[in-house]
C-alpha cells in the first residue's frame, strides 16, 4: 500500500522474520519530503524510529496528539518510521528470549530489519539513526538499544522498564510481568548492566546516548523502574549512580533532569502518570536533531 500526498510519502511493507516464523503485519514508515520553501531536504536524511504502546498501532500512535514526531520531520526534514506489533494486544514482545537476544528472530529483529530497510530504500544516514517510544515501546527501546546498539546514536524512551525485565520464566512472547511492572524486579547496577551485556555478546563497539524519561506517580509501570533503568545504563556506560549534574523544573516545572556523565540522561516527572507524554523538543535535543 502506497499513500501519497503533497509533500509526503506513506509507505506500509511487511517485513519477513528471518527465523521464517513467518511475515509481521504492516509496518508504516513516513517519508518525508520538505517543500522548497523551507527545503531542508538531506542527500542523506536522518531517521528516527518510533515504537508504540500496548493497545495502540503503527497508525493510531502516528495520530496520537501526544507523539509529535510528525511535525518534527515536517519541519526539521528526517524520516520517521513507525513500527506496528505483530502481537495480540499489541504489546511489543520484550519476554521471549528470541526477542531479548540479537538475531533471536523475534519483534527485536523486525524493527532491526525495518532500520535497515529504510537505510537502505531511502538513502537513511546510518550513523544518524534515532529511536523513541512509549511504555511497550520503551521497554522495547531499551531492549533495542541493547540487542542493536550498533544500529542507533541515541535513544529517549518515556515510561519504560529496564531491557529485560519483562522476561518470561517461562518463554512467552509479549507476556505481561507483574513482578517488573510492580517495581519488584531490583538487581545490583552490575545484574542490570549484564543483562544488556548478554543481549549482544562480545560487542565493544560504540552504543546510544540514552535519556530515560518516568513519572512519580506511574500506577502501571512503578516509578522504581526509572532507578533500575539509570542503574542498567549508567552501569553499560561505566559511569556512577550519582548525578554528574542535576536540574530541578527542566524542562518544565516539576521535572528534574539529572545526567549521569555525556551518555545517560534520567527526567524524572514529579505527579505525572503512565505515560509521560513525548516532549519533542527535549528528545530532539537529545538525539542533536
Ligand atoms: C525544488 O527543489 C528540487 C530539488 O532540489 C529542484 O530540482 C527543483 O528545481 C526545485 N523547484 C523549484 C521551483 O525551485
Ligand atoms: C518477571 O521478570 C523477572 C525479572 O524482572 C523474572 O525473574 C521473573 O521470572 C518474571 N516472571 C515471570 C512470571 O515470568
Ligand atoms: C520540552 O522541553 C523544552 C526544553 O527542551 C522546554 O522548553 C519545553 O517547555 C518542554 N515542553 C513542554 C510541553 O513542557
Amino acid at each position: 500500500m502506497v499513500a501519497l500526498s503533497l509533500t509526503n510519502l506513506v509507505v506500509a511493507a511487511g517485513v519477513a522474520l528471518l527465523s521464517g516464523q513467518g511475515v509481521l503485519g504492516a509496518q508504516l514508515a513516513r517519508v518525508n519530503y520538505p517543500n522548497n520553501a523551507t527545503s531542508k531536504a538531506e542527500i542523506s536524511p536522518p531517521l528516527v524510529v518510533v515504537i508504540h504502546s500496548c493497545q495502540s498501532s503503527a497508525q493510531s500512535y502516528f495520530q496520537n496528539a501526544k507523539i509529535p514526531w510528525h511535525q518534527g520531520s515536517d519541519r526539521k526534514g528526517y524520516i520517521t518510521l513507525w513500527p506496528s506489533s505483530p502481537n495480540q494486544g499489541t504489546c511489543w514482545d520484550v519476554s521471549s528470549r528470541r526477542s531479548l537476544v540479537r538475531n533471536g528472530g523475534g519483534d527485536s529483529q523486525a524493527i532491526a530489519n525495518m532500520v535497515a530497510h529504510a537505510v537502505a530504500a531511502y538513502g537513511v544516514d546510518p550513523a544518524r539513526v534515532y529511536l523513541t517510544g512509549g511504555s511497550s515501546g520503551a521497554m522495547m527501546g531499551n531492549v533495542m538499544a541493547a540487542a542493536y546498539p550498533d544500529l542507533f546514536r541515541a535513544v529517549s524512551v518515556y515510561s519504560g522498564v529496564p531491557a529485560g525485565c519483562f522476561i518470561s520464566a517461562g518463554g512467552g512472547v509479549a507476556q505481561w510481568n507483574n513482578t517488573c511492572s510492580g517495581g519488584q524486579s531490583r538487581a545490583s547496577a552490575e545484574q542490570w548492566g549484564n543483562v544488556v551485556r548478554n543481549m549482544y555478546p562480545g560487542y565493544d563497539g560504540p552504543r546510544p546516548k540514552m535519556q530515560i524519561w518516568h513519572g512519580s506517580a506511574d500506577s502501571t509501570l512503578a516509578p522504581a523502574n526509572y532507578q533500575e533503568t539509570i542503574k542498567q545504563w549508567t552501569n553499560v556506560f561505566g559511569v556512577g549512580q550519582t548525578p554528574t549534574s542535576s536540574v530541578k523544573n527542566s524542562p518544565q516545572a516539576n521535572y528534574q533532569t539529572d545526567n549521569y556523565g555525556e551518555n545517560v540522561q534520567g527526567i524524572y516527572a514529579t505527579g505525572v502518570g503512565h505515560s509521560v507524554p513525548s516532549n519533542l523538543t527535549a528528545s530532539e535535543l537529545w538525539f542533536g536533531l
